[in-house]
């Protein structure tokens, strides 16, 4: 089954949204910084409370990176307006600063490609898209699975940290900041000896191969 819709490498649509702060094109939003933007299959609905209210404690992680936060769920303004009380009180020191799209017709997650096809309704999707409103990273989950928000954050600082690098470096298994990085193996030893003086490690592995170099770049 192809999945259809904009994924990796594709540019957002320019879509004018309708959100809880005011009304914008995606693009104006997107513009100069890294954006999070993370759907939900609805309103008082148990999952998406808790997802909503994480993201809400996580927002002044999300600010100090200069990183923007954008939530769809598949109701109207004033329902998401109401919903917010509920979100708040039950994730203690949650605000929900960011804005979030409605979207109560299910005409904007299509454009998005935020579908669940087993489904064929809405998913719990999330884009990471880059300050030139391209697609980083997407993650597609069922409503039935929660996202892991710490996993967000991770996985972001690893796209920020290889776009510093202009992405010879790629970060390995589980990687938090501040841990070593690998040298991307488009980047040639001669190279990697420029761009680290501080020197690196290959990896003595069976093959022989020095493909898996380590730098320490904090
Ligand atoms: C929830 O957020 O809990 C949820 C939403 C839609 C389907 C299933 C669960």
């Amino acid at each position: 089954k192809i999945m259809p819709g904009i994924t990796l490498g594709d540019t957002v649509p320019n879509l004018e949204v309708e959100t809880t702060h005011k009304n914008f094109k995606l693009h104006d939003y997107f513009a100069d910084s890294w954006t999070v933007l993370f759907s939900h299959p609805g309103d008082f609905t148990p999952v998406c409370t808790t997802e909503l209210g994480a993201m809400g404690k996580y927002a002044h992680e999300f600010e100090q990176r200069g990183v923007k936060l954008l939530g769809l769920s598949c109701d109207d303004i004033q329902s998401h307006k109401d919903w917010i009380p509920d979100i708040e009180a039950f994730t203690p020191g949650s605000k929900v600063t960011y804005p979030i799209i409605a979207d109560p017709n299910k005409e904007i997650i299509p454009q998005l490609n935020m579908i669940d096809p087993i489904e064929n309704g809405p998913s719990r999707a999330l884009h990471i898209v880059g300050p030139d409103c391209k697609i980083k990273l997407s993650f597609l989950y069922p409503s039935t699975t929660g996202r892991n928000m710490d996993e967000v954050l991770r996985a972001l600082d690893s796209l920020l940290m290889a776009a510093k690098h202009k992405n010879k470096i790629a970060t390995p298994v589980n990687w938090k900041p501040d841990e070593p990085v690998v040298i991307s193996p488009a980047v040639s030893d001669e190279e990697a000896k420029k761009l680290f003086p501080q020197g690196f490690k290959t990896a003595e592995l069976p093959s022989k191969k020095g493909y898996l170099r380590v730098a320490d770049v904090s």
